[in-house]
Parts: structure tokens; C-alpha cells; sequence
């Protein structure tokens, strides 16, 4: 196993970052925390390094990856053009959960963009990414360090269940605050799409830019995010998401039930798991939840619906995501 490396005071952080960035320039892959998920970092611009990440993660090389940057000027490093929307979500969102593509630089290597024409970029607001980014000096490709279409990991334990030995270093910063990941949005068409909703919503979003275009499926055609394939974020338990009634169904049925719900009903004899009731507050613990249930052994995990209102969209995405695994 790799590994953990706490970063509890300043001066192990000072030690742990430095060790982290001489990994990254060798071009080994370091998991490291941000306020989203944890992530799996390589040099973007080390093609062998990037190449490792697909491999560890066993994810499809036509699924380009996010370039973590320390900022606006790191950021226009691996794009080829920075235009007046960029610059004003930037100023917005920036560090933080938010993510846009754009035309990709020359610097960044094939790999990170599946070949692709456009860079997908993003500033963290983790005082451990933002330090890590500024220690090592690199755009850091990283998506997040789990096996492809599992869950993503909020804690580094979450990390080293599902990757283990194919990481060389743990970084080991907390539990992640957002917990679900970061918003994807399209800004080289007018007006931008939305690849994938997330904490940054879209009435935050067209705060900024105007009008948001919401695709629900990724048309015919190549897929815009390829990422957005169905089977995604899905624990190794079935899950559904239904009402009680269908947890009595199952109870009836003699199986071992999880239930979770955002309104704190109560369903005797089933493993319960209360979620708090704001979308936000929800999405910090959702994974946790889904993590912990899969080692509880129960054979099915009902979720409550949760509410309508673009507030909820990004965990309702992920829930159907999950549902549909
Ligand atoms: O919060 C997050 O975004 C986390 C943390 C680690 O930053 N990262 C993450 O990465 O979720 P990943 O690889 O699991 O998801 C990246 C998503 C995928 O849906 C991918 O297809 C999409 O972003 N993406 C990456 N580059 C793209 C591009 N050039 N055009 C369209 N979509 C892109
Ligand atoms: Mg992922």
C-alpha cells in the first residue's frame, strides 16, 4: 500500500508537499484532497504520467481529464484563448467547484484531452490542492481517484479501498467539504452548456453569464463529455431510488434493506442513514453514506427521492447515475 501521508501541522504539511511535488515531477500519480473529491494528480503535461492515471483508474483513454490549475494565470497556460466569460466565472467562482472548457493550449499533452480540441480547467479551493499546485509548479491532470464508474472518494481511506497499490502517494487532507464533484460547463459555444451540474448551480451560473443550455443526454453525435456515460458514481449495491413503500416490499422479502432519507423518516428493521435536508449539507455526506453502505453488506439501498429545484439537480444527476448502475 502507499503511503497516508497526514497533513496535521505546518510543518508536516511543508515536508508531505515537498515529497509530493518531487513524485509528481518524476511523473508518479499522487492523490491529494480538494474541497470537491480527492483527486488522482499527474503532470498534464507528462504523457507517460497521464498515461499511468488512465491505467491505475482503468478508465477509457477517450475520457479526457480535468486540469487543475493554481489560478486565472496558470490557468491560461493550457488553454489557447482566455475569453471575457472565462475571466468573469473565473473572478466568480474561482478557487472553487467549477470547471470550464475551453480551447486547449499546446502545452497540455494529448492524453489529458483524449485527443480532443478543448481543455477542461479548474482552480480548487483546498488549501492542499492550491498548496500542492504551488509547490510542484504544474498543471495537474486529475480526475477523481477511484476505479472508473465507482463512487468518488471523499476521505483518503475512500482512495486507498478502491486504488490501493496503483497510487504512489496519499495525501491525506479530511474529509472533502463539497463532496460530489465539480460543475463541468461548456464555454465554447454561446450560449455555454452545462456538461455537468454540480455545487456551483446553473442560477449561479447565469448570475454571471446570462443564459445556461441544460442538455439532459448527451445527443448523437460525439459526446460533448464522454465522462457523462450512464454507468457512473454507482456503489457495488443495487440502489433505487423509491419511497417506503418499497422498503416494506424488500423488508418483506426477508432482505437486509439500507434507507436513506432527507427528511428523517424512520423505517423500523432497515439500516438507516439521515442526510440533512439542504442540498448542499446533502451532497458533503452523500458518498460517505454510499461508501459505508456498500461494507455494511446490505443487498439493496432505497433512496428517498430528493426535491425538485436546480438547487438539488447535481445530486439528483448523481443519484440517477447511481440508480441506473
Ligand atoms: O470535482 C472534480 O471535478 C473532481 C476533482 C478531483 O477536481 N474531478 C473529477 O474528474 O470529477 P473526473 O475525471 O472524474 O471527471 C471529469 C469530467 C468528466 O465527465 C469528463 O468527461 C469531463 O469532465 N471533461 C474533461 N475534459 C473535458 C473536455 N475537454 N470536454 C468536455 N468534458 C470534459
Ligand atoms: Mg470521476
Amino acid at each position: 500500500m502507499p503511503a497516508v501521508e497526514r497533513t496535521d501541522d505546518e510543518s508536516t504539511i511543508q515536508r508531505v508537499l515537498a515529497r509530493a511535488a518531487e513524485c509528481l515531477r518524476a511523473g508518479r500519480i499522487v492523490a491529494f484532497p480538494t474541497e470537491t473529491v480527492y483527486g488522482l494528480g499527474a503532470s498534464a503535461l507528462d504523457a507517460a504520467a497521464v498515461r499511468r492515471v488512465f491505467a491505475a483508474k482503468g478508465r477509457p483513454a477517450t475520457n479526457p481529464l480535468i486540469v487543475h490549475v493554481a489560478g486565472v494565470d496558470e490557468a491560461r497556460r493550457v488553454v489557447a484563448d482566455w475569453p471575457a466569460v472565462a475571466q468573469s466565472l473565473a473572478e466568480r467562482f474561482w478557487p472553487g467547484p467549477l470547471t470550464l472548457v475551453l480551447p486547449r493550449g499546446p502545452a497540455v499533452v494529448d492524453e489529458v484531452t483524449a485527443g480532443g480540441t478543448t481543455v477542461a480547467v479548474r482552480s480548487p479551493a483546498h488549501p492542499v490542492a492550491q498548496a500542492l499546485l504551488r509547490a510542484c509548479g504544474l498543471p495537474l491532470a486529475a480526475p477523481s481517484a477511484n476505479r472508473s464508474t465507482e463512487v468518488s472518494p471523499t476521505t483518503a481511506q475512500h482512495v486507498l479501498q478502491s486504488l490501493g497499490d496503483r497510487v504512489d502517494m496519499v495525501i491525506d487532507g479530511g474529509p472533502c467539504p463539497g463532496g460530489i464533484e465539480s460543475t463541468v460547463v461548456d464555454i465554447t459555444c454561446d450560449p455555454p452548456r452545462l456538461l455537468r451540474p454540480g455545487l456551483v448551480t446553473v442560477t449561479m451560473l447565469e448570475a454571471v453569464v446570462g443564459r445556461v443550455r441544460v442538455v439532459d443526454k448527451p445527443t448523437a453525435g460525439p459526446a460533448r463529455s464522454p465522462g457523462m456515460m450512464e454507468r457512473h458514481y454507482a456503489p457495488r449495491t443495487p440502489l433505487e431510488l423509491a419511497g417506503t413503500d418499497r422498503v416494506v416490499e424488500l423488508l418483506r422479502q426477508q432482505q437486509r434493506v439500507a434507507w436513506v432519507t432527507h427528511t428523517g423518516v424512520d423505517i423500523a428493521g432497515t439500516e438507516v442513514r439521515r442526510l440533512p435536508s439542504d442540498a448542499a449539507g446533502y451532497a458533503a455526506r452523500l458518498y460517505a453514506a454510499l461508501h459505508d453502505l456498500d461494507a455494511t453488506g446490505v443487498a439493496a439501498i432505497v433512496v428517498e427521492p430528493p426535491p425538485a429545484g436546480d438547487d438539488w439537480l447535481a445530486v439528483r444527476d448523481r443519484l440517477q447515475r447511481a440508480a441506473r448502475g
